[in-house]
């Protein structure tokens, strides 16, 4: 394999930068050029591509070019990021594919989230080009891997954001209601209310009712300010997939705890606040392990999978990384679908494990 593509796709993730170059690098050590595809599948079908590789004066050893000696430590994708309706259609991913042989390219890194995930693997169906996607999403709502790139960046700048609400609502004996990003997956908010020793934490995956929503936020706020209680803040943390606006719910709380005037309660929309920032050691790392083992399947042979940090076990195939594993993407997808309805085991356990600290948090 003498020439690979990368791109990044869906929403950005702290990360992605750092996986393009951990993706360059170790292709350039293999002596395999890359080359960066911009605007994500719209970029691709468009043939929207830059070198990311240069040959060395004499010799023609390969490098990265100076873009990538930098980019690591940066948020977003330096790459670009489209969501595109195009690549949904068989037309659109053969003429991406085209593309890619025109380039000269014998196989394509797919960085993104679940979106990007299934459309990685229907076109590999489609065109046979060899792919291998590594998973990033803030929301950590990608089947077979434990954290996708940007989780543990998204969640740092939570529990930052978090610290510095609760200075304030300490010092005003206020509730505060705080909202984090996670379209369908409660994983942020789960993970951040007890890092931040939450008072209460609301769920999709918990399946309440918009009644049973208020009511156990307007119980978190009352045992948590009853007069026996030396408590000056409360906190709650909304996982954006509770589909009760903040601000509703926060007027909403407000009437059920009329009887308590001297309680009030605010709210804070985190939202894209957490989507950007540099990423974190730990995502740095995870993006190497990714990229690492990304480039070696390709070179491998290997295609239509995704690189996953492995729960352990016999699922997907082992790489030179103990911890990463190729998973097959229609498996991803199809344990991404169960993550997300719920019946997924990684699903159940988060909210059994949520339901059981639940009188913790409320300490
Ligand atoms: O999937 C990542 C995510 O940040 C979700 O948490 C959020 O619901 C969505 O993307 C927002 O998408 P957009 O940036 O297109 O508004």
């Amino acid at each position: 394999m003498e020439r690979i593509a990368v791109l990044t796709s869906g929403g950005d993730a702290p990360g992605m930068n750092a996986a393009i170059r951990a993706v360059v690098k170790v292709a350039a050590s293999r002596g395999v050029e890359v080359l960066g595809v911009r605007r994500g599948y719209d970029g691709l079908i468009d043939g929207d591509v830059q070198p990311l590789t240069r040959r060395l004066p004499g010799g023609g050893r390969l490098a990265p070019t100076a873009d990538v000696e930098t980019m690591g430590s940066l948020g977003g994708t330096v790459l670009g990021s489209t969501r595109c309706p195009r690549f949904l259609t068989s037309d659109g991913r053969l003429e991406a594919a085209r593309r890619l042989r025109d380039a000269g390219a014998e196989g394509l890194v797919v960085i993104g989230g679940n979106g990007s995930m299934a459309g990685a693997h229907a076109f590999a169906v489609d065109t046979g080009f060899p792919v291998i996607g590594i998973p990033a999403s803030i929301d950590n709502d990608i089947g077979l891997t434990r954290e996708a790139l940007g989780v543990d960046t998204a969640l740092n700048t939570i529990i930052e954001a978090t610290d510095r609400i609760s200075d304030t609502a300490r010092s005003h004996h206020r509730a505060f209601i705080v909202e984090v990003m996670g379209r369908h997956s409660g994983y942020l908010a789960m993970a951040s209310a007890v890092a931040a020793a939450a008072d209460a934490v609301l769920l999709p995956e918990q399946g309440r009712s918009y009644d049973e929503v208020i009511a156990a936020v307007a119980d978190a706020i009352r045992a948590s300010f009853a007069t026996a209680r030396d408590k000056n803040r409360v906190l709650v943390i909304k996982a954006e997939g509770v589909d009760i606006p903040t601000h509703h719910l926060v007027n909403e709380v407000s009437a059920e705890l009329a009887d308590l005037p001297q309680v009030e309660v605010r709210g804070t929309v985190l939202g894209h606040l957490v989507r950007g920032g540099s990423p974190s050691f730990r995502d740095r790392l995870l993006a190497g392990r990714f990229g690492l083992t990304a480039v070696e399947g390709l070179v491998g042979g290997a295609t239509d999978v995704m690189a996953g940090w492995t729960y352990g076990g016999e699922r997907g195939v082992p790489t030179s990384d103990p911890f990463i594993r190729l998973f097959a993407l229609d498996d991803v997808l199809v344990e991404t679908e169960a993550l997300m309805d719920g019946t997924s085991a990684v699903t159940m356990d988060r909210v059994r494990r949520m339901e059981a600290i639940q009188g913790v948090l409320a300490l």
